[in-house]
């Protein structure tokens, strides 16, 4: 009987949450495309470029978008023990006309390969249950956010839990979602190519911070984001955000800075030595 039970849960598991296709590798080469210059971040002490990391695990976010086809869609860098990305990186190229997907949400089984161990299943990540039922009025907060893919099943990719951290709904819905669109209207005036075509590449990214969401997953302090693009006047630019993730409702202004003031900002509150990008200073 207890089996029956347990196998009953284990099906009901993965059926709340399907699986992505995704890869967890050893390194960014087969997204590399979603960095700029084909270069990931540094971040020393979390991000090896060149080796696996045991608490750090880079994701190649792959999707299957029909019968057939199937591709690299953005990149993350995902945190086992605070069971939230570090960041996810994709690129902009303009938004595409479709509606906000509804779509279930999916684990990443690469990250719990033992997950038959029904004592501890999904050990290394959040599940969609990590988020039902919190008494702190909080959401799943995208880092690559579904508004700014290029097409439906590029935003279909982004509803996956290893893009997701706790973020406070009136935060989420409020402040974040006007830097969404203040960055989305900033790259398609900035970063336009001669043929007029979008390009930016995109770094998103939380800093965790000191509460759990359901006793298991980092309710990050801080969210940020950053982009960097070569343009039609043949130069480099960028520009980078941050905000508090905080509960309460308002109209305050999202710190709005350059790329230096952000990796200053990161240095102080995170991670000393940060470079977001090497070409984008
Ligand atoms: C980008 O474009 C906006 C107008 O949408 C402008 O106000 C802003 O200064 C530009 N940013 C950079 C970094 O050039
Ligand atoms: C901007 O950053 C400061 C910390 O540097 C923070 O106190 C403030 O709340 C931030 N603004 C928003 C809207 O998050």
């Amino acid at each position: 009987m207890r089996l029956f039970i347990m196998s009953v849960v284990a099906v009901l598991l993965a059926l709340s949450c399907p699986f992505s296709m995704s890869e967890v590798l050893k390194t960014f080469g087969k997204c590399s495309e979603f960095f700029s210059e084909g270069q990931p971040p540094v971040i020393p002490g979390i991000l090896n470029p060149n080796s696996d990391h045991a608490r750090y695990k880079k994701i190649c976010q792959k999707y299957s978008f029909t019968s057939v086809g199937s591709g690299y869609m953005f990149a993350t860098l995902y945190d086992t023990e605070s069971r939230i990305p570090v960041f996810s990186a994709y690129k902009y190229t303009g938004r595409g006309n479709f509606d906000r997907p509804h779509i279930p949400w999916k684990i990443e089984p690469q990250l719990d390969p033992h997950v038959g161990d029904m004592t501890a299943p999904y050990k290394n990540q959040a599940i969609n249950e990590d988020y039902f039922l919190n008494d702190y009025g909080m959401n799943r907060g995208h880092l690559f956010p579904s508004c700014h893919a290029a097409n439906v099943f590029t935003a279909e990719s982004t509803f996956t839990l290893t893009n997701i951290v706790p973020q406070y709904s009136a935060f989420n819905a409020g402040g974040w979602n006007r830097m969404e669109i203040e960055s989305q209207e900033s790259m398609n005036t900035n970063c336009t190519d001669n043929n007029g075509k979008v390009l930016a590449h995109v770094l998103t990214g939380a800093i965790p911070g000191k509460n759990k969401l359901n006793g298991r997953v980092n309710i990050p302090s801080y969210m940020w984001m950053a982009f960097c693009c070569y343009n039609s006047k043949r130069l480099w630019v960028s520009q980078a955000y941050w905000a508090l993730n905080k509960k309460e409702r308002d109209d305050e202004a999202i710190n709005k800075t350059s790329l230096q003031k952000l990796q200053q900002f990161l240095s102080q509150n995170w991670v000393e030595n940060v470079q977001l990008f090497n070409k984008c200073k």
